[in-house]
Formats: structure tokens, C-alpha cells, sequence
């Protein structure tokens, strides 16, 4: 009997994963907060250890990677996967409806749908009876590779659909095409993050997408910020939409992620007019884009035209004119990060690319350029993408005049002059002197951001201000800085100062997971900082934990336990923790229990019946993680009645009381709104 209802219980949780799983990646608009997604899964974990014989394929705990494989597998695609013809301006357009007007008349009337043209990889996705089974690579077209594992991975695919209980029926087969993707800016955080732990960076979003998929081990292609988009039904056991609006509606009914940039326009002239806006939008869309598609909306009349080769009629690509350009490469500068870590970018003569003038473009590391041969002087050819930063493809070596000049990697740091070094196995060359002020500015930058300390009203532009004026030559001076320092600063007015002061003072109360995070040691961001944090009482444990001890928690390896333990030996360090302590900045760690923002404080709870995901125990923990009281007995001041099913006596009374009544939807809903009833 208990097991059977902690089997529905187990299904529920499943189901609500997905939900909550569906509102982040998909709609991009979630319910609840991390941490509750993180409780959720711990529970999910917990139960099926318990149970491993309940585990199914749409496992939301598969999601993390299964184990590595030898080799993909092919696998035939039910219908082939088609490509595009393309056009490049609006008269081809015209003339591509031309052709087809004459082939069949019924396209004059026929609407059309114009969609984002994503620049990523087809992935084709199997559905039987709503369990995603099986997801494979274009390939030739006809056969595919098998990348199933991989693609559970990425969050924006169902593992079944439907997400939500709409009344619809779900087809027996049921296959899906989309697109893969990275956005452009969780492709610039996955670089900046392996460009300051000194690792080799990425060079363009798609490259990193087709790489991610074909990793032979899912665990790494998990790690990736892949995500997907779909826009085609491939084959089904049901009738499908006779358009493809239809189908683009159907595919968001079932909780597929699709794009919102989609229109549906009624005549070839209406496309046309829109081309304008199309190429207003590009710079603004979140992902790369290399042009639009225009599709026939009438799918039958589309599939009656046939094809060219492998080139439907029924829809062409108008391409997108491509950002590259060449350009002369005047001088490679180099950058020193927060870590130390040196990036060469490129200085160039100014040029145009669409648009906007760009004199600089990343150079992504010390290999790329000696790998490419890449020489001060040399005509280069460079690229602006969607939103991610311009990058040097490479060098245009027939015309090179002989006057170009090798680059060497600087021996001494640009910024202080202290000896630069490089660490076996690593990419990037570091400047190691913890007071050098390039790194001092984006050290500070560092510990008073957003996931750090947190201190308002701190930006860039003070930090260099206080660095420049001599006040701060560490993180720790920040503490003993005075109104009066401050006034002596251009735009420094006494209530300015004594603001700043003030958000200086209350950040010496975050928590010991935003004060490890905040030191910038390598490789251990706010993830990586909040587990540590779990596992030590204050930073003198941390201190003394050995690299074997560190490396006994999960997501350490070798590596990061060496970083961690070779900040704490350096004397400049250890008198920034001294300085710390000394004012006052000594966090302890805190009970999970205890952390975050107390969103219920004075609310007083009475929970009562069974909930639908939470045990009684989970509920009260976690009202009162966010501050709020539990009692077990209705009174007249009882704010909230937190409801089940099966509730008895006490939903009387409150009723009585006209006490407030929650579900425990409701309860998550109230933490999410920071405690304000909607
Ligand atoms: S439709 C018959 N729609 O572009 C269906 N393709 O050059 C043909 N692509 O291989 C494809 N976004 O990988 C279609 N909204 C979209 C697309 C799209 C990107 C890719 C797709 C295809 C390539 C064609």
C-alpha cells in the first residue's frame, strides 16, 4: 500500500519535473525557483534509488547523461530529411513563386509562413506513445547517427509529450525535426568561463553545437548550454495539420519549443515587405540566424510540387548577406583577466561589417593564432555573428607581402611587467602576481558582482576610480574605505559616498557561498562555491582542507582541488583572508535550510491533508527556509491553511476563521512572488 502510493507519488514528481523542466527551457518563464527544482530532483534521485525498477526512459534524472559509448549507431530517418534552395534577394523570392505558380496554380492560394532560418544542426526526434526514444543527426539525409543519449540531455526536448494534459491524443509514432543551437550568450559565459580556468575557448556557437552532439560521452555533452527549436513534423502514426502553421501550432500544443519570431503572411508581396524588418531583427535575435525560410503554408500543395535534388519546392531559404569581411590585422594586444589568464585579441584597421564599425575581434587564444599562422600585418578574414563578439577566422596567407611579423607570446605581463607563466597541460599563459592591477581591477569587479558580494552601486568604473587613486590594492581593503576617501573621487557628492560605504558595510553579511565565490579563485564559481560551502564551516576549514579531502566532493576534480589549495598557500592571499576577518567579513556556514531571502517572514502556516509532491516535513522545511512559522492548530492567527487531499477537521475551522486556503502550487507560487499574494 505504501509503495504504491509512493509509486503515484514518484510518477507525480516525474510529471512535475517535466512541467517545471517545460516552463524554464521552453517558455522561458519559470514557476518556481532553482533551489525548489534542485529539492525536487534530490527527491526524484532519492526515491529512485530506492526503486531503480520504476526508472523509464523519460527519466527526468537521464537527463544528466548516460554512460559513454564506443561508437554511434546509424539509424534510417523514417522520411528523408530534406534541405533548401536558396535565394538572396527579394526578386529571387518573386522568382521562385513564379516558378512554382506555374507548376501548380493552387499555390495562389496558399499562404506562406517565414521563419528564422537558425544556424545550428537538423536533429530528428522519435516519439513512441509520447516517449522520446530515439534522436539522430541529419547524416547524409537518408541514414543519420544515433545521438539518442546525447540529446536527452538538452532541457528544451521533451522526454514526453504531451507536457501539459490538454485533452489531446497522443500519435503511436510520432517524429519531429528541429534544430540544435547554442544562444549566443550562453556561448560567450561558456567561454569566458574556460578562458579563466585556462582553458581552451570555443570559436563560433555552431561548431561548439555540432561538437557537443557528437560526444561520444553524454556527460560532457550535458555540460553544454545546448537547446532546440522545431519546425516540422517528419512522420506520424495520426493525420497531421494540413499547413504548416498548423503544424508549428500542433508542435507547441505538445510542448516543443518553438520559435516566437514565426509569422504567417497571405501573399508573396506581403513576404517580400516584410525582408526589411527581417534584417532590422538580426542583430537582435538571441541565437545565429544566416537567414529566413519562406514556406508554402499549404503542406499538400508543398508535397505535390516535389523536389530539385534534395531541395523541396515548396520552400527556399533567403540567405542572410554574410557577415565576413577582410581586413588588415594592425597589432595583436593582449588582455589580463580576472585569473590571470592572458587573451591575445586582434587591433584592426577599422572596418565595416553590416552595419556596425569594428576595430577589434577575438583572437581566442595563443595556440589558435600559431595554428592558423596568423601574423601582425597579414589581410585577415574576420566575422560578426548574431550577438556573439567578432572573431578572426583566419589569415589570407596568398597576399602577404612578406612584411608581416611572428607573433611571440609576451614574456612579461602588459599590465604589471611581472614574468608571465604556463602551466603543463593548459592553453592559456598566466600573469601569477596577485597584485598586478589589471587583474586587481577585474578581481574587484568580480567580488562585488551580482553572485558575489553583492555590493550596489559598485561598477567598473569606481572600481578603476578607487584602484587608480591608490585606496584599494586588495578585495579586503574595500572594507576600511571612508566616506572621506571617497569624496576626494571625481563625482563623489557626501551622500554618493556615504551610500556606497553603507552597501559596503551590509555585504559583510552574505553568505560563505557568495564570499568563496567572490574570492575568483580558479575554476570554482557560484555552483561550484555554494558546494563547498556545504561542506566546510567557514573559510579556516576550507584553508586547511587538502587537495584529497576536496577531491572527495562531487563536480572536484584534480584540477580545481589543486587551484583551491594553491590560492589559500599564497602569502598575498593569506593576508587578504586576515584582512577579512579583521573587518568583520567571517561568514559561517549556514544551514541549507537558512539560506536565502525570508519571503514568508510573519506568515504563520498550518499544513494539513496530503499534498500532491511534498511530505509534511518537506512543506514545513520549506516555509520555513523562507522564514515562515508552522503550528499545528488553527487559530485566529493562522495566516495560511496549506491544503491536500483527505484534509479533516482543521479545514473546518479555518474555514470558520475564513483563514486563507493554499494548494501546495499555491505555496511555491507565494515563495516565487517573494511572499506578495497575487
Ligand atoms: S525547413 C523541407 N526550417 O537549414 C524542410 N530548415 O539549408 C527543409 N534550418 O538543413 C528544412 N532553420 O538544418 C527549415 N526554420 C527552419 C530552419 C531550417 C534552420 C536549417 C536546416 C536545413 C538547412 C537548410
Amino acid at each position: 500500500m505504501a509503495e504504491d502510493s509512493l509509486f503515484l507519488e514518484y510518477r507525480q514528481l516525474v510529471k512535475d519535473i517535466h512541467f517545471h523542466n517545460y516552463r524554464y527551457h521552453v517558455l522561458d518563464d519559470p514557476l518556481i525557483s532553482d533551489y525548489e527544482y534542485d529539492q525536487m530532483m534530490k527527491k526524484l534521485r532519492g526515491i529512485e534509488e530506492q526503486h531503480p525498477e520504476w526508472v523509464k526512459e523519460d527519466s527526468p534524472t537521464r537527463r544528466a547523461g548516460d554512460k559513454p559509448l564506443d561508437r554511434f549507431v546509424k539509424v534510417r530517418h523514417p522520411a528523408p530529411i530534406l534541405s533548401l534552395a536558396n535565394a538572396f534577394s527579394g526578386e529571387d523570392l518573386r522568382a521562385w513563386y513564379e516558378r512554382i505558380v506555374a507548376l501548380d496554380d493552387r499555390v495562389q492560394h496558399s499562404t506562406f509562413v517565414m521563419e528564422p532560418k537558425i544556424d545550428g544542426l537538423t536533429v530528428v526526434l522519435h516519439y513512441e506513445n509520447g516517449i522520446f526514444v530515439r534522436g539522430a543527426t541529419r547524416g547524409d539525409g537518408e541514414v543519420g547517427e544515433d545521438i539518442t543519449e546525447n540529446l536527452r540531455t538538452v532541457k528544451a526536448i521533451p522526454l514526453h509529450i504531451p507536457v501539459e494534459e490538454n485533452g489531446m491524443h497522443v500519435p503511436q509514432r510520432f517524429v519531429v525535426r528541429g534544430e540544435a543551437f547554442i544562444f549566443s550568450k550562453d556561448f560567450d559565459a561558456l567561454n569566458q568561463k574556460l578562458e579563466e580556468a585556462g582553458q581552451k575557448t570555443y570559436l563560433n556557437p555552431r561548431n561548439t553545437a555540432a561538437g557537443s552532439l557528437r560526444q561520444l560521452d553524454p556527460a560532457l555533452t550535458a555540460a553544454r548550454p545546448l537547446t532546440v527549436l522545431t519546425y516540422a513534423i517528419v512522420d506520424s502514426s495520426e493525420p497531421t495539420p494540413e499547413t504548416q502553421w498548423g503544424t508549428l501550432n500542433l508542435l507547441k500544443a505538445l510542448g516543443f519549443p518553438v520559435s516566437s519570431l514565426n509569422q504567417q503572411l497571405d501573399t508573396i508581396d506581403e513576404v517580400v515587405a516584410q525582408i526589411p524588418a527581417w534584417n532590422e531583427r538580426r542583430d537582435h535575435i538571441p541565437f545565429e540566424v544566416d537567414g529566413v525560410v519562406i514556406k508554402l503554408n499549404d503542406l499538400r500543395v508543398a508535397a505535390e510540387l516535389g523536389f530539385v535534388g534534395k531541395d523541396p519546392r515548396g520552400a527556399i531559404a533567403l540567405k542572410y548577406p554574410a557577415r565576413e569581411v577582410t581586413t588588415v590585422l594592425k597589432d595583436i594586444g593582449v588582455n589580463v583577466g580576472r585569473t590571470g589568464v592572458l587573451t591575445p585579441y586582434a587591433i584592426l584597421d577599422a572596418v565595416e561589417i553590416g552595419g556596425v564599425v569594428v576595430k577589434q575581434a577575438t583572437l581566442h587564444n595563443f595556440d589558435f593564432i600559431k595554428e592558423k599562422d596568423i601574423r601582425i600585418g597579414d589581410r585577415i578574414l574576420i566575422k560578426r555573428a548574431g550577438d556573439v563578439i567578432p572573431y578572426v577566422i583566419g589569415p589570407i596567407k596568398e597576399v602577404r607581402t612578406g612584411a608581416e611579423r611572428i607573433f611571440t607570446i609576451p614574456e612579461v605581463c602588459p599590465s604589471c611587467g611581472q614574468p608571465t607563466e604556463h602551466f603543463e597541460g593548459e592553453v592559456a599563459w598566466f600573469c601569477v602576481n596577485s597584485a598586478c592591477p589589471a587583474q586587481l581591477v577585474r578581481n574587484v569587479e568580480h567580488f562585488v558582482s551580482r553572485g558575489a558580494m553583492e555590493i550596489v552601486g559598485l561598477g567598473i568604473k569606481i572600481v578603476e576610480q578607487i584602484i587608480e587613486a591608490g585606496l584599494v590594492k586588495d578585495v579586503a581593503d574595500l572594507y576600511t574605505l571612508t566616506a572621506a576617501d571617497l569624496l576626494h573621487l571625481e563625482g563623489f557628492a557626501e551622500k554618493k559616498a556615504e551610500n556606497l560605504i553603507e552597501a559596503i558595510r551590509v555585504s559583510k553579511a552574505q553568505s560563505l557561498e557568495r564570499l568563496i565565490n567572490a574570492l575568483g579563485i580558479r575554476g570554482v564559481g557560484e555552483v561550484m562555491a555554494t558546494d563547498l560551502a556545504g561542506h566546510y564551516a567557514d573559510m579556516d576549514e576550507l584553508k586547511s582542507a587538502s587537495e584529497t579531502e576536496l577531491m572527495e566532493i562531487e563536480g572536484v576534480g584534480p584540477n580545481i582541488a589543486a587551484a583551491i589549495v594553491d590560492w589559500f598557500s599564497r602569502p598575498a592571499n593569506q593576508l587578504v583572508l586576515e584582512k577579512l576577518r579583521k573587518s568583520g567579513v567571517w561568514p559561517k556556514a549556514q544551514k541549507e535550510e537558512s539560506s536565502g531571502p525570508k519571503v514568508l517572514m510573519g506568515y504563520t502556516f498550518v499544513i494539513t491533508g496530503t499534498l500532491p509532491t511534498l511530505s509534511r516535513d518537506e512543506a514545513k522545511t520549506l516555509i520555513e527556509k523562507n522564514g515562515g512559522k508552522t503550528t499545528d492548530s488553527v487559530s485566529k492567527n493562522t495566516s495560511f491553511l496549506v491544503l491536500g487531499e483527505n484534509a479533516g477537521s482543521k479545514l473546518e475551522k479555518a474555514r470558520t476563521l475564513g483563514v486563507r486556503e493554499l494548494s501546495e502550487a499555491d505555496l511555491y507560487q507565494l515563495i516565487q512572488n517573494s511572499g506578495k499574494l497575487v
